[in-house]
């Protein structure tokens, strides 16, 4: 099974917690990059609704602050963050920062993800290199840097934003795909490697979601319609509709659920 020693984890089943309790996330911490707009601050108001305190991070202070706010009016604790996940440093001092101003931290949404859609022979290194970057290196450097304190503290859940790119592929999706696709290998590394830690990392997996980074596809009708053609349910997916599987995710409901992709995609992969 591994080409290192491997130690089975001592983690309790927890039979007394039932139904809803399953989902309470109250007095935990989580961590969302990119959670200034689109999936990420449907993600934070989400994870607020069931208890949790949050930080929400990017790049650009005004959408994080505005959904810091949103959170807080929700009774929450709520911090804002500049972080780019490109940069090593930033990202170490985002991790830093959020375990100093809340006190610790239980959950990491690695969410900030780009996409440039372009034909391979006509794609720039330099494009390419971005958004690898940013959909790769930027959710190693998160995970690793939330990974050392969730394994010196014996619980943690990362969920890793993946796409219905982690599993197919379309033509001009050639950084994106091999981007999403290389973090559910990311995933289940990590979830081998931290399963011993009481550490949970999963793959969060959506179809199309109507956001500024799909909107060059969703305002193009003929695009729109194919993937409407293409998905069973006949339309793309609204952000609250990944809510549940993010809680799900996120809350001792998923305790014994590790390395796995949970795809939100009206169907999609199903064909
Ligand atoms: N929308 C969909 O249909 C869909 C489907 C499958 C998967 N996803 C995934 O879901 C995630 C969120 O996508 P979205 O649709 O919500 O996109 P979005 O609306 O464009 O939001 C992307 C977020 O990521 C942040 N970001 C981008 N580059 C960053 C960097 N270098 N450092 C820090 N933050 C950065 C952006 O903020 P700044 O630019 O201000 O930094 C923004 O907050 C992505 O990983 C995406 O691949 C989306």
């Amino acid at each position: 099974m591994t080409n290192e020693p491997y130690e089975h984890p001592a983690m309790p089943a927890r039979p007394e917690l039932l139904g809803t309790q399953l989902f309470d996330l109250t007095g935990r911490v989580a961590l969302i990059t990119g959670g200034g707009r689109g999936l990420g601050q449907t993600f934070a108001v989400a994870l607020a609704a069931a208890g949790a305190d949050v930080v929400v991070s990017s790049r650009t202070s005004a959408e994080i602050d505005a959904v810091a706010a949103e959170v807080r009016a929700m009774g929450r604790r709520a911090e804002a963050i500049t972080c780019d996940v490109t940069d090593e440093a930033s990202v170490e001092a985002l991790v830093t920062e959020t375990v100093a101003r809340m006190g610790h931290l239980d959950i990491l949404v690695n969410n900030a993800g780009m996409n440039i859609r372009k034909p391979i022979l006509e794609i720039s290194l330099e494009e390419w290199t971005r958004v690898l970057d940013t959909n790769l290196k930027g959710y190693f450097l998160a995970g690793r840097a939330a990974g050392r304190v969730f394994v010196g503290q014996g619980h943690g859940k990362v969920i890793n934003i993946g796409s219905i790119f982690s599993h197919t592929a379309l033509p001009s999706q050639g950084p994106y795909a091999s981007s999403k696709g290389a973090i559910l290998q990311l995933t289940k590394v990590m979830a081998l490697e931290w399963v011993k830690n009481g550490v949970q990392v999963n793959l969060l997996s959506p179809g199309y979601f109507e956001t500024e980074m799909t909107s060059p596809v969703y305002n193009d009708p003929v695009r729109k319609a194919f993937i409407e053609d293409r998905t069973p349910y006949g339309r793309w997916g609204q952000p609250h509709e990944l809510a549940g599987s993010l809680l799900f995710l996120a809350s001792h409901a998923s305790d014994y659920v590790t390395g796995q992709s949970l795809l939100v995609d009206g169907g999609y992969n199903a064909w």
